[in-house]
């Protein structure tokens, strides 16, 4: 197969009405985080589990179409000694990598911050391959203050953004293009907007410089949401109106799909939002689904807690947030 028919192929896999992406592909650091505010020890050995756990939930692969790997996950086995990449598309779920190094300083751009690994990008991307791995990921964040993102902000990582995709593309790899404009802060919603409309302009623009074929990747972008220090904090429709809003202005319809990352909102909050996009905004160019992390796995992790009594709770609560979060692709969620 040419990479062409390659890339065809995975986003026929990728995209399918009623199904998202589950991002499991949390750093060694951040999931680290993640099992101790539960208390779970971070060992290769839990880590191993716990991504087992998730991807041999039986059924799940009826609302997850895709699954975002760590590099470290990708050589891991389950149980029965198949390899984690195995045990996903055995569930009809296409796995997919990380293939950032996370963020440094950007110099010169007043705090904000850049995201690295494009060195030797095309080569771990054969590698990844030989894995399984049939997509890719890579996270730009953006914090929101009152200097920031500043336009070099913008303009470089953007810039970076459109390489990496490029670089997939040219292995036959389909990118996931996540431009990541942060919760936290005290702004209100109409300040998300206006930089989540500058980022994602800027995103575009790049990827056309870079001759990235828009028909063959997937955007994971954050909602539009008042900062999480804000005291009016808003509801699903006025989300959705304003997600879908700079949405409009910003993606071509080349664009298939869209799959939101949840960004820090609880599981309920996002499911809600993604809800309202597709109950109250019919009719847009692209599917709008999840690629949820938090969303998807908190209530899992937390029944979980890394015992080994619990791995059919935890299953539960994971299928039962893919469910819901696979109802609100479609505008049918009911909490
Ligand atoms: P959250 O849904 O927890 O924001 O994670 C998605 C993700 O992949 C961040 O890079």
């Amino acid at each position: 197969m040419t990479p062409t028919e390659e890339l065809h192929q995975t986003m026929a896999a990728l995209v399918r009405p009623g199904k998202g992406i589950l991002a499991a592909d949390e750093s060694t650091p951040t999931i680290t985080k993640r099992f101790k505010a539960v208390g779970i020890e971070s060992t290769e050995e839990t880590r191993r589990a716990y991504r087992s756990l998730l991807l041999t939930t039986a059924g799940v692969g009826e609302y997850i179409a895709g699954v975002i790997l760590f590099e470290e996950t990708l050589a891991q086995t389950n149980g029965s000694g198949r390899s984690l990449p195995e045990v996903a598309t055995e569930q009809g779920i296409v796995p997919g990598i990380k293939v950032d190094k996370g963020t440094t300083e950007l110099p010169g751009a007043g705090g904000d911050k850049i995201t690295q690994g494009l060195d030797g990008l095309r080569e771990r991307l054969v590698g990844y391959k030989q894995q399984g791995a049939r997509f890719a990921k890579w996270r730009e964040v953006y914090s929101i203050t009152p200097h920031n993102p500043t336009p070099l902000g913008i303009e470089a990582n953007a810039e970076v953004l459109a390489r990496y995709a490029a670089a997939c593309q040219a292995e036959g790899v389909v990118p996931i293009v996540e431009p990541e404009v942060l919760l936290d802060g005290d702004h209100d919603i109409e300040r998300c907007a206006e930089v989540s409309e500058a980022v994602l302009h800027e995103v575009f623009h790049a990827l056309q410089r870079h001759r990235v074929a828009l028909e063959l990747m997937l955007l994971k972008p954050n909602m539009v949401l008042p900062g999480k220090s804000n005291d009016r904090q808003a509801e699903p429709h006025e989300v959705a109106e304003w997600t879908i809003k700079v949405l409009r202005r910003t993606v071509p319809a080349a664009v298939q799909s869209i799959n939101f990352l949840s960004g820090g909102q609880t599981p309920a909050q996002a499911t809600a939002n993604l809800n309202a996009m597709n109950r109250d905004f019919t009719g847009q160019p692209w599917a709008l689904s999840f690629s949820f992390a938090r969303a998807l796995q908190e209530p899992a992790m937390a029944s979980w807690g890394g015992r080994s009594d619990t791995v059919e709770d935890a299953q539960q609560a994971f299928y039962h947030r893919a469910r819901l979060a696979a109802d609100a692709s479609r505008g049918g969620y009911d909490p």
